[in-house]
């Protein structure tokens, strides 16, 4: 299993903090956004990881990361997205790195309490298809949100102004090597973005999406409320916990 992270994007929500650098450079209480992702895949057992940046900052990773050493890898892979072609744009930049193999998916904004790792080896017991990571929320209209028909998710609508439930689709995704064939047919939608939520539901029509809830507290960090929920979390409890 391969790890993809996604810290492209321009972060215009969070502007001036911005302005002169990369969203996931900011710091969530001791350490920088992206931290939290790349360590959230190491503990499930994932070492060979892509990170996806771009903008102008994007050099600033290499300086900041390395190989990967802080976080005991021999090699960290990275690519760069022009532009901010939304998230299943960006993910289209691993086909390569992936290899044909299965991959586990994280936003670089999106923080956990607890360990993916049990989800992480479900997906690898699953062998084809893919699988999401739902969590209860009180504002579900700022996210993905999952439709349920008994146990199934049958639709995911982006940011919808009617949420048809409080569950939303957090940024762990986990995908056979069908995801890059997906991503091919996509079309920009009204935002002018490639929607990681159409991917989702093309596997949901071929009847090939299993999903889990997320155990532990969850929150992405590309608000100021967010980004200042993050690091008290944080601070509170750590994060990626097993
Ligand atoms: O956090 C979970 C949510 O993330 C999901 O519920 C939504 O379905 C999904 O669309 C996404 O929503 P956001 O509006 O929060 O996505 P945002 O544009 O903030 O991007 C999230 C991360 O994705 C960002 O930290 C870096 C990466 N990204 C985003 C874009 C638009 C890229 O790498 N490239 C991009 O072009």
């Amino acid at each position: 299993m391969k790890g993809v992270i996604l810290a492209g994007g321009l972060g215009t929500r969070l502007r001036p903090l911005t302005s002169v650098t990369n969203k996931h450079l900011l710091p969530i209480y001791d350490r920088p956004m992206i931290y939290y992702p790349i360590e959230a895949l190491v503990k499930a057992g994932i070492r060979d990881i892509l990170l996806v940046t771009g903008g102008s900052s994007a050099g600033d990773f290499l300086r900041l990361l390395g190989n990967g050493e802080e976080f005991d890898l021999q090699q960290l892979n990275y690519a760069y997205q022009k532009g901010e072609g939304g998230i299943a744009d960006a993910l289209g930049l691993a086909r390569h790195f992936a290899d044909d193999s299965p991959i586990v998916v994280i936003l670089g904004d999106n923080i956990l309490e607890r360990s993916i790792k049990p989800a992480v080896d479900a997906f690898r017991k699953q062998k084809s298809g893919g699988k999401i990571l739902l969590k209860e929320v009180h504002d579900p209209e700022r996210f993905g949100v999952a439709e349920l028909d008994g146990d199934k998710v049958v639709n995911i609508v982006e940011k919808p102004k009617d949420p048809k439930s409080n569950l939303a689709v957090t940024g762990i995704y986990m995908y056979d090597a069908q995801v890059f064939d997906y991503i091919e047919g996509l079309e920009p939608s009204e935002r002018g973005e490639l929607e990681i939520t159409d991917v989702n539901n093309m596997y949901i029509e071929r009847d090939q999406l299993t999903w889990e809830t997320v155990d532990g507290w969850w929150t992405d960090a590309g608000t100021f409320d967010s980004l200042l929920r993050a690091s008290n979390l944080v601070k509170d409890g750590g994060a990626n916990k097993d």
